[in-house]
């Protein structure tokens, strides 16, 4: 196939089920100019050297040319909007993160853990007396809601209405031409409403703080060292929220899915539970939840004999990458036994996931639980329906019928 096309075929729905075909065509050139004008990175290589590359923006406003510069253009439509921190480049990036990673503390998300083992077996016990269940809706998208809802402050009655703001500025991660008009409009709508709402919960946590996230967050804002605004409060809020509702959810139904095509690993994992950290990572190599991310370009970069202009829009294709066999043997096998596994699962460089920990025990305890307590679990379609989106991949609905479900 036209290598120029290569990357309208990855974003067709028709392929979401499995994209690492097209995805291994591409790596025939690594660096590939699509014909909207996009460069597409597809080798690990070139893709973990863009990644600490500081002539590399995440700063889509700075964008001049192909689709890139029409989401600059959608950006810029948005009222009032901010840039929450995964949008930005150094110092202001560096600055904002900073202060949310202090709050955001190893010993927090450790003290969440048996939190998430309750909300787990919660999730379960509701399966009782049920021959199947959807590993998307009844049990993989309530888990992370509830967690970071909890570990942030979000009140309990509030959480719906979020349910329906974060969708829609989720999807402005997807690639330009994929958001219609509507779908900006949407998101605009959303950002407003969520900004709204998160007012009113700042000053409710300025004046009475709580022992959550928010409370933590607000307080830093406002200490003498004055590293954060309000707007920016609120943009990291928002960014911390919207992370933790939308992909996890993926993880988790990825790895269900993935178990379920190799029953001799749930096997195995039954007999050696602490087989569920090295499973993770292995899914998150072989089938991630974010398959890539857009960057644009501050200068001309010259990289794999090919000179990407300054100001173009860089698909970093992550979950091709990470099935690069130039980088691991045997890249298309899931191999949970692996221990060379530097995937791009989390990203890489100065926008490393900041929720990584907290995505990592959710999924463990998520996939343990479903292991050991689900007798004989089987797919009931496959490949399920997938999402719509391509940029966050992952099942629409994973349905599972089992046996029985042990205490
Ligand atoms: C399985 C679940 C998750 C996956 C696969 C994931 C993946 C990623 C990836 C690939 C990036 C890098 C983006 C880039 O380079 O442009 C990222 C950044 C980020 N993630 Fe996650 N994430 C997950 C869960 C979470 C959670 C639960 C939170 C927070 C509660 C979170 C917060 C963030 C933030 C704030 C950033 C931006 C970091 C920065 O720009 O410096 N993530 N995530």
């Amino acid at each position: 196939m036209n290598q120029g096309k290569l990357f309208e075929q990855i974003l067709n729905p028709a392929n979401r089920h499995n994209p690492y075909q097209l995805y291994a065509q591409l790596r025939e050139t690594p660096i590939s100019q699509q014909e909207d004008g996009t460069y597409v990175v597809s080798s690990y290589r070139e893709i973990e050297a863009l990644l600490y590359d500081p002539r590399i923006s995440s700063d889509e406003r700075k964008s001049t040319r192909g689709a890139g510069e029409l989401v600059a253009r959608q950006v810029s439509q948005e009222p009032g909007s901010i840039q929450s921190f995964l949008f930005l480049d150094p110092p202001d990036h560096n600055r904002l993160r900073r202060v949310v990673m202090h709050q955001f503390s190893p010993e927090r998300v450790e003290g969440m853990r048996d939190r998430v083992i309750q909300i787990v077996d919660e999730l379960l016990d509701a399966q009782r007396n049920r021959n199947q269940l959807d590993i998307v809706d009844d049990f993989a998208h309530p888990l992370p809601v509830r967690a970071i809802s909890e570990l942030m402050g979000v009140p309990r009655e509030d959480r719906s209405r979020l349910e329906v703001w974060i969708p829609p500025l989720v999807r402005r991660l997807e690639p330009a031409q994929q958001v219609s008009e509507t779908q900006v409009e949407q998101a605009a709508q959303a950002a407003m409403q969520i900004r709204d709402y998160l007012r009113g919960l700042i000053a409710i946590r300025h004046d009475r703080p709580g022992d959550d996230l928010i409370s933590a967050l607000v307080a830093a804002s406002h200490d003498d060292t004055g590293q954060m605004n309000e707007q920016e409060l609120l943009s990291s809020i928002g960014l911390l929220l919207g992370a933790g509702y939308e992909t996890t959810v993926n993880l988790i139904a990825n790895s269900m899915l993935t178990l379920l095509r190799h029953p001799d690993v749930i096997a195995r994992l039954r007999r050696d539970p602490d087989m569920v950290i090295r499973t993770v990572e292995e899914v998150q190599r072989y089938d991630p939840p974010v398959q890539f991310r857009t960057r644009t370009t501050l200068t001309d970069i010259n990289i794999a004999d090919v000179t990407i202009p300054k100001g173009a829009t860089v698909v970093l294709l992550f979950a091709s990458g990470s099935r690069d066999p130039a980088r691991f043997p045997d890249a298309d096998r899931f191999d949970p036994d692996r221990t060379d596994n530097q995937h791009f699962g989390f990203g890489r460089g100065i926008h490393y996931c900041v929720g990584a920990p907290l995505a990592r025990i959710e999924t463990h305890i998520a996939l343990s639980a479903l292991v050991r307590r689900l007798v004989n679990p089987r797919l009931v379609a496959d490949p399920p329906p997938y999402r719509e989106l391509a940029s966050l991949r992952g099942p629409k609905h994973l349905a599972v019928t089992f046996d029985d479900l042990r205490d």
